[in-house]
């Protein structure tokens, strides 16, 4: 499948979701404490998205069980809301979340700090935060897709941190996933060229340590191998003719 470009009038509903989400997401980010169930942070996550009028679409995609993944530590994406599972203070936690506003996707991803954390993890947060926008630098009319990831891939290389492989960014819009695929490491090949009006959901999943994951018993938590901590982070971004439009944070 190509990828798609949006009408000025699919890009108003793009921006409306993508509002709505952020929304949500800060929302959510005011409820990160020692002691909060990641089961609660579904609950409110999907009342949030309800009353924003937009529909949960990770609920049910493929059979994930929540309208929020909830990842905690180790845990790289899509990790299952638990009554059980209780923040503590020195976790992080990764909170991956999207709406359909009036048939338009959107998603985004944040990781928080749990009180307190080690410097080391808290570099390892902010440098993950930092490899998206040094990606979006090439999220530009002209440019191809694989300069994002290559940028993406230099940017976190020097601290030595293992780049998440078995999963991508991704087109986005009447679909949680469309083409093309955003890979966060190096490329050979160059990719597609950027034009005006595609919608990417370009989102670096980065792991302290090595950059192997596997997916546990459930089907769907993805940990690191080797147990140290990930981190993510994700915007849904529109190309422009100028500078990229990151519409889940804010050009309101
Ligand atoms: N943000 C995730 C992604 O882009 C969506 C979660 S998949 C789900 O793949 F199944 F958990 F919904
Ligand atoms: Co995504």
């Amino acid at each position: 499948m190509a990828v798609t470009i949006k009408s000025k009038r699919e890009i108003e509903l793009m921006r409306e979701s993508c509002k709505r989400l952020e929304y949500v997401h800060n929302k959510l980010g005011e409820l990160i404490r020692p002691g909060i169930s990641t089961y609660e942070i579904n609950k409110i996550g999907d009342r949030l998205i309800r009353e924003q009028e937009g529909i949960p679409n990770f609920l049910d995609y493929n059979g994930y069980p929540a309208s929020i993944c909830v990842s905690v530590n180790e845990e790289v994406v899509h990790g299952i809301p638990k009554k059980e599972r209780i923040l503590e203070e020195g976790d992080i936690v990764s909170l991956d979340a999207g709406l359909i506003y009036k048939g338009y996707h959107s998603d985004a991803a944040r990781t928080y700090a749990v009180g307190r954390i080690s410097s080391e993890v808290q570099q390892l947060v902010e440098r993950t935060r930092q490899s998206f926008f040094e990606g979006i630098r090439f999220a530009r009319e002209g440019c191809h897709l694989h300069d994002i990831s290559n940028a993406i891939d230099d940017y976190i290389s020097q601290f030595g941190y293992g780049i998440v492989e078995d999963l991508v960014g991704h087109g986005i819009g009447t679909k949680l996933h469309e083409d093309p695929q955003i890979p966060n490491f190096r490329q050979r090949r160059k990719g597609v060229l950027l034009k005006a009006g595609m919608t990417l959901a370009i989102e670096p999943m980065i792991n302290l340590g090595r950059s192997d994951v596997e997916w546990l018993d459930d089907d769907w938590t993805v940990v690191t191998e080797d147990g140290l901590p990930s981190a993510h982070y994700e915007n849904t971004v529109l190309i422009t003719k100028g500078d990229p439009e990151i519409l889940t944070l804010g050009n309101w």
